[in-house]
């Protein structure tokens, strides 16, 4: 790759390079905010973890029953949602999975549902968030995402005046996919919401990311979101959810859900019909691998020893080799899984279309938009947690070189 900052080369030697780098033939993916096989050994230790003892607070785990997760799991499920113990619920392996039943149980169920509705969708987002509205046909409303989260002055308004909305998506900390973690006063005018909202109107606050901080001594403050509802007597509008998806193995954690009494009841009672229990097997394997608070931190900066060198490559070399605001913005995360990259308008998809000819995956243009549209085709969420340092170097030249190209034409 050139000695000089990509972003400088005139177009003939961007094409030149480019032609060069597609001779190399690279298979590179910066698609999905997967854990890297290293992260995931460092959780490899539950396996046996159990020693054939199955049974906790005189629950034997591998019967059926007990609908709500294991008492013993909930002190973690409280440590991720910052809730109180008795409001947990543990689940399966998913918390998507939760927030899909949250959202069709409200849907099929509550008699405020009824006729049109629709969610606010805090823009730049998570891609699967919108599918579930896709999926259960609720229109879905943009809103911007600004610098301390959603742009709360037009939330309120939007809520105010149309019935219809009964729902937003909020990932509070490092926020997929722009890394930003909501300010005091946004936490405290969402858990507002429900004083301004129709009736039915819920809060799915999704704190995926809720440890996952590159620095532990320096994490991002996240306001207290449950005692803010508490205090502004909307309690029954939280839907916190978090998962051990990124902690543990992706694919066999703990998701966890908190909420009221009240939804609590409706909630279990129809899940009740499709489960008669989670595993809870799973739920004590986690319970031996954290069994403090501390031990969470430890495991944790264990992880931001990996995934934090990617963090930093990644927005090393849009330092280097671009120049903002002409070639681009992007964002400078302290905790989850994503840096976005907003390219000049109008050359996302160029930029996608490029990097694929080279062969690095890029999440489709518009893919952080509620139904793929990005009216202003600039957004491009970059994802290095999977890749080796190594193959992330070569994919981030690659990236910037494809910039420097789509922004020269
Ligand atoms: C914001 C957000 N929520 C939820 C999930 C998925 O969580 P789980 O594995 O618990 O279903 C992800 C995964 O990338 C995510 O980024």
């Amino acid at each position: 790759m050139s000695q000089q900052p990509l972003g400088t080369l005139s177009t003939e030697n961007l094409q030149t390079l480019y032609t060069q780098y597609q001779s190399k033939q690279l298979a590179l993916d910066l698609t999905r905010g997967k854990p890297s096989a290293k992260q995931l050994n460092l959780a490899d230790r539950i396996d046996g973890i159990l020693e054939s003892s199955f049974v906790a607070s005189n629950t034997d785990t591998r019967n059926y029953g007990g609908l709500d997760g294991l008492a013993d799991i909930k002190a973690l499920g409280s440590w991720l949602l910052d809730t109180p113990e008795s409001a947990v619920i543990a689940g399966g392996n998913s918390s998507l999975t939760m927030m899909y039943q949250t959202v069709l149980f409200q849907k099929l169920f509550n008699p405020s549902w009824q006729g049109e509705i629709s969610f606010l969708c805090p823009t730049p987002g998570y891609d699967r968030h919108f599918s579930i509205c896709e999926e259960l046909g609720i229109k879905m409303i943009p809103v911007p995402l600004v610098a301390g989260g959603p742009d709360m002055e037009l939330a309120e308004e939007l809520v105010s005046n149309d019935k219809s909305i009964k729902g937003i998506w909020c990932v509070p900390k490092y926020q997929n996919p722009t890394g930003v973690t909501f300010d005091d006063e946004t936490v405290a005018r969402l858990a507002n919401l429900g004083n301004l909202a129709g009736d039915g109107f819920i809060v799915l606050w999704d704190n995926a990311y809720a440890v996952h901080h590159l620095d532990n001594k320096h994490p991002d403050p996240l306001a207290d979101f449950w005692a803010l509802s508490e205090a502004a007597g909307t309690l029954d509008s939280a839907f916190l959810f978090a998962s051990t998806s990124k902690i543990s193995h992706a694919g066999s954690g703990v998701a966890f859900m908190a909420c009221s009494d009240t939804q609590r009841a409706f909630f279990l009672k129809h899940l009740g019909m499709s489960s008669i229990g989670p595993d809870k097997v799973n739920q004590l394997r986690h319970v031996k691998l954290f069994p403090t608070k501390s031990a969470l931190a430890n495991h944790m900066a264990l992880h931001a020893e990996l995934i934090k060198p990617r963090m930093e490559l990644v927005v090393r070399k849009l330092d280097e080799h671009l120049k903002a605001p002409s070639q681009g913005e992007w964002t400078r995360p302290n905790g989850g899984y994503f840096v976005t990259f907003y390219a000049p308008q109008g050359t996302a998809t160029k930029i996608v279309a490029l990097a694929a000819g080279l062969g690095v995956k890029l999440t489709p243009a518009g893919a952080t938009h509620p139904y793929g549209n990005d009216d202003s085709d600039s957004v491009i969420r970059l994802a290095p947690s999977f890749p080796s340092v190594a193959e992330l170097d070569e994919a981030m030249d690659a990236f910037c070189l494809c910039v420097a190209l789509a922004t020269a034409q």
